[in-house]
């Protein structure tokens, strides 16, 4: 059933997962939009229950989140993993409050809008209480392919390699990149925890679980998470994806195939009047975006473009996203945004 409890203009806002990366991003990104709520809780684990988290000018004392947590509040902004999310959902929707989940816990269930702001708000309309954010690297490529899509009669087929920053597996991955690396050149033995294998010095070309056909999830989600946001199970999409040495900021490389000719002018055209996106992009002086300069800013980053002659109307491109800001909290509260009563 479609959601019909209306919106306060001052919403009650809980950030639930507070403590982690994305947490205390999503509390960052309310105070620098100037989110209009009326009050903040801040939720985690037992085991942060009396610390504080930093909100506007002072702190925020983090509470152990309980079903009994979400009486009168409005908006959740989910971070603490799927299987929080799952253990939460019913009674979040009970106390009337709606969910804005960064887990992959509902992202494929059909009474579930899948939302980039930029691509599909339209399916806000007809959320039941739940609305999830998608994955960072599915994200990262919608926000430009949609300005691309809709200039050329939508996209056929995209071959992505992604090449994803510590910072996606959290605080204690990001952690594992540091530790190691001082380890790695103090010649110490790595303490190897949060990743399968070395992450310093090294990539390592799988993300998330096996899920079958040599294909690892964080793969999986790239191909059904694109068709969902686009409306549109035609569309192709190859992906591989690697972690890196990088502390924040996803890469990717595309290499795309749309329906109908678009040349590399008109895309850049395209691109530099889409929302959400910079192009930062001079060939000649070596001008493109790099994961380690854009920690901290909002937009998705294209550089690099080209025509891709291999295949009819193709296009290659190299994006980079600060996958905690747009990538996970920015997305969130944008979707908080569209919620809110419009003037
Ligand atoms: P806590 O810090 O108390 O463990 P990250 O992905 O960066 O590791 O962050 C995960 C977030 O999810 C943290 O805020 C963490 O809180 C929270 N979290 C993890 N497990 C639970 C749980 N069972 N109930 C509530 N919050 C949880």
């Amino acid at each position: 059933m479609t959601w019909n409890k209306p919106m306060p203009e001052h919403p009650v806002v809980a950030v639930a997962g507070a403590t982690g990366v994305v947490g205390r991003e999503m509390l960052k990104v309310l105070e620098q939009r100037n989110f209009p709520a009326s009050k903040v809780k801040a939720l985690a684990s037992a085991r942060s229950a009396g610390k504080t988290v930093p909100f506007k000018d002072g702190e925020i004392v983090v509470e152990e989140m309980t079903p009994e947590s979400f009486e009168g509040v409005d908006i959740a902004l989910f971070s603490a993993g799927a299987g929080v999310s799952k253990k939460f959902r019913q009674a979040v929707v009970d106390a009337g409050c709606v969910m804005i989940d960064n887990s992959s816990a509902f992202r494929q269930d059909e009474d579930v809008p899948l939302v980039v702001p930029e691509v599909n708000s339209h399916d806000l309309a007809w959320h039941s209480g739940v609305i999830a954010n998608p994955n960072c690297s599915t994200i990262e490529m919608v926000v430009p392919l949609k300005a691309l899509a809709d200039n050329a009669g939508g996209i056929k087929r995209i071959v992505v390699n992604t090449y994803q920053a510590a910072s996606g597996a959290g605080m204690k991955a990001m952690n594992e990149l540091y530790n190691q690396t001082r380890e790695f050149l103090d010649e110490e033995p790595l303490t190897i925890e949060a990743f399968s294998d070395q992450i310093a010095f090294n990539v390592i070309p799988h993300i998330d679980v096996p899920v079958g056909d040599g294909v690892y999830k964080e793969e999986w989600k790239m191909v059904v998470e694109t068709k969902k946001i686009f409306g549109d199970d035609s569309i192709q999409v190859a992906p591989t994806c690697v972690r890196v040495p990088v502390l924040r900021c996803h890469a990717e490389s595309l290499n795309v195939e749309f329906n109908e000719p678009i040349d590399v002018d008109a895309a850049r055209r395209a691109l530099e009047a889409a929302p959400g996106v910079t192009v930062e992009d001079d060939y000649e002086n070596f001008v493109y975006p790099m994961p380690g300069l854009k920690q901290g800013t909002d937009d998705v980053y294209v550089g690099r473009l080209r025509a891709d002659t291999t295949v009819e109307n193709g296009l290659a491109m190299w994006l980079v996203m600060d996958q905690i800001r747009k990538g996970a909290a920015l997305n969130a509260v944008q979707i908080a945004e569209t919620l809110l009563p419009q003037a």
